[in-house]
């Protein structure tokens, strides 16, 4: 390994998965059920004094530090104590050609990808530069405690090549595929129906099951695919059941106006893609804001996801999302928070979770620290059917977690002063200092697979 800008790269490609063996003392923090619907004392463990036994990349043990710490054995022993360990974030929707257009001004969604997004993404036509980008999105990612990410590439399959090639040589669990978009595109990003499966398929067969990488059939959504082009994305679901389908839906008014005028023979916008064949368990669907409780109904029956980007919602002026219509115990759909880089306004899911908090309380609904630290963790492994690999500390599952520091910054170490808390009670109100206050600042260290691959305190140069 070297260590570079605090990102710990491995030289050599590698498609085994080896991992580390350590251990990690610190307070220990993860969900083992909803707080959506159940008592947090149910759904959230916490051990002030805890310890992290990782063999070969996964989990082997978490408890208490007292009744650990004789199995430590040959493993080096990482002292976290004072700093909360949590599995690492899930990103269930962001795209890495946008990594350069975050902040673009003054458009809605249409106008946007109109003006600043197709030109941006028609760059990624060059390898070299798609995997510049891939690397420094990668390490943003890691920087801010983002260890899984359910990526859009762009149209051109040498995008996901090298989105693929950057994320096997850092061993991370993630999730990309091609854009497929055969019409209302401009020429230089417009492929065809019968490409578009091409391409996929042969991306599928050399990356999907890779290592840790897995591949998402990704038309853009509606307005820039014809019905043959989601056919055939149907049609890629079908003859690989366990690849991914992953979109967008129901954003922007405009844009569900446009789509009924696109489509006026279904029955609004998740129709168009129900009616392909497109909503199935492994589908997650990026935004949702205008969906109408019907839509969430029949989004739970098919158990398929739904990504919360608040950051992006705002920042576009999409609107609200329905959190407690996702949410219902009627009808409960899969959840999980999205950046939507570079519409969203962050990489950092803690500042993902400070917006979803304010877009909850616009709708006079309270998102809790421990509500919101779950739809950062196991919720958003539930959306990606990652939960039996990834979203928290049960042995067996992949070790990617992140460390923060409750006193980060001079700010936090004045709101917690008092330093770990021992009850679940008193740590409610600390981590709901990180999911109004934190960013990656708050970030200290980022293990994938047992091994640090970040760090806060590796000089810059
Ligand atoms: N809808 C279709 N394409 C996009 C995109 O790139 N970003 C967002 N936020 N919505 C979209
Ligand atoms: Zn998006």
């Amino acid at each position: 390994m070297r260590v570079a800008r605090g990102i710990a790269v491995e030289s050599q490609e590698s498609t085994e998965n080896q991992g580390g063996s350590v251990a990690i003392r610190g307070a220990l923090l993860d969900c083992v059920g909803d707080p959506f619907y159940q008592p947090a004392a149910q759904a959230v463990r916490y051990v002030a004094d805890g310890l992290l036994l990782v063999r070969d990349g996964q989990i082997e043990a978490r408890g208490a530090y007292a009744d650990l710490a004789t199995r430590v054995g040959d493993r080096p022993l990482v002292d976290h104590s004072g700093q909360l360990i949590v599995p690492g974030f899930i990103d269930t929707h962001i795209h890495y050609p946008q990594t350069g257009m975050m902040a673009a001004y003054g458009e809605q969604l249409l106008e946007w990808l109109d003006r600043y997004t197709f030109p941006t993404e028609r760059k990624f036509a060059d390898p070299a530069y798609a995997r510049s980008v891939a690397e420094l999105f990668l390490d943003e990612l890691l920087k801010n405690g983002t260890t899984t990410a359910l990526v859009f590439a762009a149209v051109f399959p040498a995008s996901v090549d090298a989105f693929f090639e950057a994320a096997e040589a850092r061993h991370l669990r993630m999730i990309s595929g091609k854009v497929m978009m055969d019409c209302n595109a401009p020429d230089y990003l417009s492929d065809t129906a019968q490409a578009s499966y091409d391409d996929s398929k042969a991306l599928i067969e050399k990356w999907h099951g890779r290592g840790r990488l897995l591949y998402a059939v990704t038309p853009r959504f509606a307005g820039t695919s014809t019905e043959t082009q989601l056919k055939l994305a149907a049609k890629l679901l079908d003859e690989f059941p366990d690849v991914y389908l992953h979109t967008h839906l129901s954003e922007n008014v405009n844009e569900v106006a446009w789509i009924k005028s696109l489509f006026p023979q279904y029955d609004g916008y998740l129709d168009v893609y129900d009616q392909t064949g497109l909503v199935r368990e492994r589908s997650l669907f990026a935004h949702g804001v205008q969906l109408t409780d019907a839509e969430f109904q029949r989004l739970s029956e098919a158990k398929a996801a739904i990504s919360f980007c608040p950051t992006s919602n705002l920042f576009l002026g999409s609107g609200l999302f329905r959190l407690e219509q996702a949410k219902h115990p009627d009808h409960p759909v899969k959840l999980g928070l999205g950046t939507d880089v570079g519409a969203g306004t962050s990489f950092s899911i803690l500042q993902t979770t400070n917006e979803a908090y304010k877009v909850a309380q616009l709708r006079g609904q309270k998102l809790s620290a421990f509500k919101a630290l779950f739809l950062a963790t196991l919720g958003g492994a539930r959306a990606l059917c990652l939960e039996d690999q990834l979203g928290s500390f049960e042995p067996g599952k992949e070790a990617d977690f992140v460390v923060l520091d409750p006193q980060a910054t001079p700010l936090l170490a004045l709101r917690n002063a008092g330093g770990i808390p021992e009850t679940l009670e008193d740590l409610e109100d600390l981590l709901f200092s990180l999911v109004i206050l934190g960013c990656d600042r708050a970030v200290v260290a980022t293990y994938i697979m047992g091994e640090q691959l970040y760090s806060s305190n590796v000089e810059r140069p």
